[in-house]
């Protein structure tokens, strides 16, 4: 859309052990050029697995991305990993501020700035999640929770290059429950409003992803949506089959 080329991101979060690389491989082997033609696709495992996944896909154009680091590069900060080390590994992407990075490592839109920043300084594409919880969305603040946290979130001079939006409503995540195609959109038009008042024009190439319970069956009715540029996938994405489903409706 727009000239934006769809990414298809799945999100293992904390499920998988090196077996578990053979769902990678399976991924690999299952995308036609004809697919690669037409979308980026990009897994994010454990950060225990980046190294196999990344010797898993080399040479082909899957890209493995890392699913959290920390803001700084290097220091005293026992159990985290920085951009640089991710970067070290292979991988090129980096989700920053989940919902459930937000819930449960109580991660601020200032604390979400800050790791763009890092992702950004060591080269990575820094994916963005914004989205409102239940009790949000019943109050009707869905749109200034999300434009609130694009806001704070979004580093100044950021470019397609280094940032992509996930749209990932809270309440949608591992529930099997979706918004209408009329509320993504809504949200998505809205997103792409806010990220031009705060980047200008760039903001017509930055990729908007969309993530809940995204399945094969929903992926096509989603992909159609305007200003939706792919998905970021979890439980779907951990059996190669349904993830290349996935892929399959974006391509
Ligand atoms: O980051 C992806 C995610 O939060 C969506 O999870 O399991 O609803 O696809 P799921």
């Amino acid at each position: 859309k727009a000239g934006r080329r769809p990414l298809v991101a799945g999100n293992w979060k904390m499920n998988g052990l090196r077996s578990s690389v053979s769902v990678v491989e399976a991924v690999r082997n299952g995308l036609t050029p004809a697919i690669h033609d037409a979308v980026d696709v990009l897994i994010c495992p454990p950060s225990t697995l980046i190294s196999s996944c990344v010797a898993a896909t080399y040479g082909s154009p899957i890209a493995i991305g890392g699913q959290n680091l920390h803001a700084k590069p290097s220091g005293a900060f026992t159990g985290s990993i920085s951009a640089e080390m991710l970067a070290d590994l292979g991988a090129s992407y980096v989700i920053v501020g989940h919902s459930e990075r937000r819930a449960y490592h109580y991660e601020t839109d200032d604390g979400v700035h800050a790791k763009a920043l890092g992702a950004r300084r060591a080269g990575l594409c820094g994916i963005i999640c914004v989205g409102e919880t239940r009790d949000e969305r019943e109050e009707g603040r869905t749109l200034d929770i999300v434009r609130a946290q694009l806001a704070i979130g979004v580093p100044k001079g950021a470019t397609a290059a280094d940032t992509v939006i996930a749209y990932e409503p809270v309440w949608a995540i591992g529930t099997g429950l979706t918004p209408t195609p009329t509320d993504v959109a809504e949200v998505h038009a809205s997103l792409r409003e806010m990220l031009g008042r705060l980047i200008g024009p760039e903001a017509e190439k930055v990729r908007i992803l969309y993530g809940g319970s995204v399945k094969p069956s929903n992926a096509r009715e989603l992909m159609a949506v305007e200003n939706v540029d792919g998905a970021l996938v979890g439980g779907a994405s951990l059996v190669a089959d349904d993830f290349l489903g996935i892929v399959n409706a974006y391509a």
